[in-house]
């Protein structure tokens, strides 16, 4: 199939690719058989995008946020969870309570190509908008109505793909759209690597660019009034886990990796 994606929509592909080949492995980490599926029917090279820094990465950040979103579904059975930058994430199978309301978020491009793959489901609504317009505010808080808890938010390798301005202009749709307070878990990029893009592993080949990146998540809580920084954690803490070269990165540049943030308004 040919593919017709943005730069931006392109680095999809990689958490897909790392995805699927670690299903495919012995004793995988994470499974996700979807992206089995879609990388066979997209029949790409996925050379390019499974690289080993990138691979223990992806798995370690969504270990990380599954056990978090988990943890916030058994508190808040009801929830409503917005994917903020979806591409071809395949969440809600693995956090699903049977209640739970999830919307898939990403650009027209993305979603088109996403909704080949992934079959309608009555919980699970796919929306093909730019987060940075305020369009899609409405569908979500309409599903709101009589469920108690508040909307968690996540955006996994999105923000630094995103100025600061547009990320501002995010918090705010935010915080004015859901006026009654939510929770955003968005993942940060490392200062140094919007200078060294160069020598990522994978991004470096597409023709995508990381744009900002902070040293403390309270850079982005600064951006506007009313957002808090709960928690912050290295990618570190769960790479670290899995190998020589995990614990020795962790212990040499325990700044250098992503983190997970979780801010609440
Ligand atoms: C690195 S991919 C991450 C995909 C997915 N979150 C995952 O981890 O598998 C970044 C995604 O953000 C989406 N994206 C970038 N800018 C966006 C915007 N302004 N609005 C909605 N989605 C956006 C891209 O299309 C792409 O699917």
């Amino acid at each position: 199939m040919e593919l017709q994606l943005g730069d931006v929509q392109t680095t999809a592909l990689i958490p897909l690719a790392v995805k699927a080949s670690e299903t495919l492995r012995e004793n995988p980490r994470i499974r996700d058989p979807k992206a089995v599926e879609i990388i066979q029917y997209l029949n790409i090279d996925t050379k390019p995008y499974d690289k080993f820094m990138s691979h223990e990465g992806v798995i370690a950040r969504t270990i990380m946020l599954d056990k978090q979103l988990k943890e916030i579904i058994q508190e808040h059975p009801d929830t409503v969870i917005v994917n903020i930058g979806a591409g071809f994430d395949n969440r809600f199978s693995r956090v699903d309570n049977g209640k739970i309301l999830w919307f898939d978020l990403d650009l027209p491009d993305a979603i088109r190509v996403r909704k080949k793959a992934f079959p309608d489901h009555e919980r699970v609504t796919m929306i093909p908008c730019d987060a940075l317009k305020s369009e899609w505010i409405s569908e979500v808080k309409s599903s709101l109505r009589g469920r108690k808890s508040k909307p968690v938010f996540i955006a996994e390798g999105l923000f630094m793909y995103l100025t600061f301005d547009q990320i501002r202009t995010l918090l705010e749709n935010l915080k004015e759209g859901f006026t009654e307070g939510g929770t955003l878990i968005a993942e940060q990029n490392n200062k140094m690597l919007v200078k060294n893009e160069k020598f990522h592993d994978t991004v470096k080949n597409t023709n995508a660019h990381f744009v900002s990146g902070t040293d403390s998540a309270q850079e982005i809580a600064d951006l506007t009034d009313g957002i808090s920084l709960v928690e912050e954690h290295s990618i570190n803490e769960e790479m670290r886990k899995y190998s020589l070269f995990g614990k020795l990165f962790a212990l040499l540049f325990p700044k250098m990796n992503d983190r997970w943030a979780t801010f609440t308004w």
